[in-house]
């Protein structure tokens, strides 16, 4: 078993609110068991350019309140390389980085596999707000940017009910439709458009216009995750059909910002903290994941080759209601 004196952490792909909290626990989760922890910028950039610095307890004082990362993220196209992964392995080794924690997407993760091939010990912890991490029933970030996203449809409701219209609205979700089918179910969406279940225009949203419109309903909200297509071509295609005035709105990367919620915050902060206890252990080369509300983690390879399916109950729900 490797001896584990220095941990570094780095956040990788796309922000997340909560990936914040998630750095304070491993940087403080690490000193106090006695490790030296540094933190890497940029995500896997920084650890090939070596932009390294050494944490200490204050480093992540004021920031488990703050959306974004303090360490920055990037998507490094060098490092998908088998040159840039040498390079970042040789980094670790001269800055003496003993373990790695990374945080973010399974692409992330990938990397982390590659890395844990040329011997450096890595744990990954689940950061997107799209929750489209197989092995976790839940992904730091995803609740904040939910609730981002109910709280600007509740505006947007406003005015759409004032002019009679009908909003198509865009949410995140390139792969996944996790935050609209949530989302849509919240803010009482009519239609909600997931990638994982194939739409008929026809059917699924025009004719419940109709069947809606006989009992008087004359607003309407439509959710469609961007993976599914573009909410101008949805809207103008529903104005061309029914003669409702059609808007559309992408509500795009303010969804990623923002104050962790508390769910995120203790998420990531307990996550954050099993990453380090895990080193502590000697155990490496694992994924922190969520599994029945417990923390758990599983061995890299096995969490990238799981699969997760996406509740489609919950379109049953939203149809039988939003009528
Ligand atoms: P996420 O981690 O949110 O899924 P990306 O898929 O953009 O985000 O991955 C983030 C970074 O992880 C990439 O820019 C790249 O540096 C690294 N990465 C992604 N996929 C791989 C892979 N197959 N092999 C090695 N590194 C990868
Ligand atoms: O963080 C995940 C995600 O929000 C996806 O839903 C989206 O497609 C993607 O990131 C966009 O990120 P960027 O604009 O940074 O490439």
């Amino acid at each position: 078993m490797k001896e584990i004196k220095t941990i570094g952490v780095l956040t990788s792909g796309g922000d997340a609110p909560g990936m914040n909290a998630a750095v304070r626990a491993v940087v403080r989760t690490g000193i106090s068991k006695g490790f030296k922890v540094v933190g890497i910028n940029h995500g896997y950039n920084g650890l090939i350019n070596g932009d390294i610095y050494e944490m200490n307890l204050r480093s992540v004082s004021e920031i488990i309140h703050r959306g974004g990362t303090v360490l920055y993220t990037a998507r490094c196209m060098e490092f998908k390389t088998k040159e840039g992964q040498q390079k970042a392995a040789d980094r670790c080794k001269e800055y003496g980085i003993d373990a790695l924690v990374v945080i973010g997407g399974d692409g992330s993760f990938r990397g982390a596999r590659d890395l844990a091939a040329l011997g450096i010990p890595c744990i990954g912890i689940p950061g997107t707000i799209d929750n489209d991490i197989a092995c976790s029933e839940y992904t730091i970030g995803y609740d904040t940017a939910m609730n981002t996203a109910v709280e600007m449809i509740d505006k947007l409701r406003d005015t759409t009910q004032s002019h009679d219209r009908c909003s198509v609205v865009e949410v995140m979700g390139r792969n996944a439709g996790y935050i609209a089918l949530n989302t849509g179910i919240a803010v009482g969406a009519l239609a909600i458009l997931i990638p994982e279940r194939p739409y008929d225009l026809e059917r699924d949203i025009i004719s419940r216009m109709n069947f809606t419109q006989k009992s008087g309903k004359h607003h309407f909200i439509i959710i469609v995750a961007e993976g599914v297509g573009h909410a101008q071509d949805i809207a103008n295609e529903i104005q061309v059909r029914t003669g409702v005035d059609s808007r559309a709105t992408v509500l795009g990367h303010v969804q990623r910002g923002g104050s962790p919620s508390l769910r995120d915050r203790v998420t990531a902060s307990t996550m954050g903290f099993q990453a380090v206890s895990l080193l502590e252990k000697g155990i490496y080369n694992r994924v922190v994941a969520v599994s029945a509300d417990k923390i758990v983690d599983y061995d890299i390879d096995v969490a990238l080759s799981m699969h997760k399916t996406i509740d489609t109950n919950l379109l049953d729900v939203a149809a039988t209601i939003s009528i």
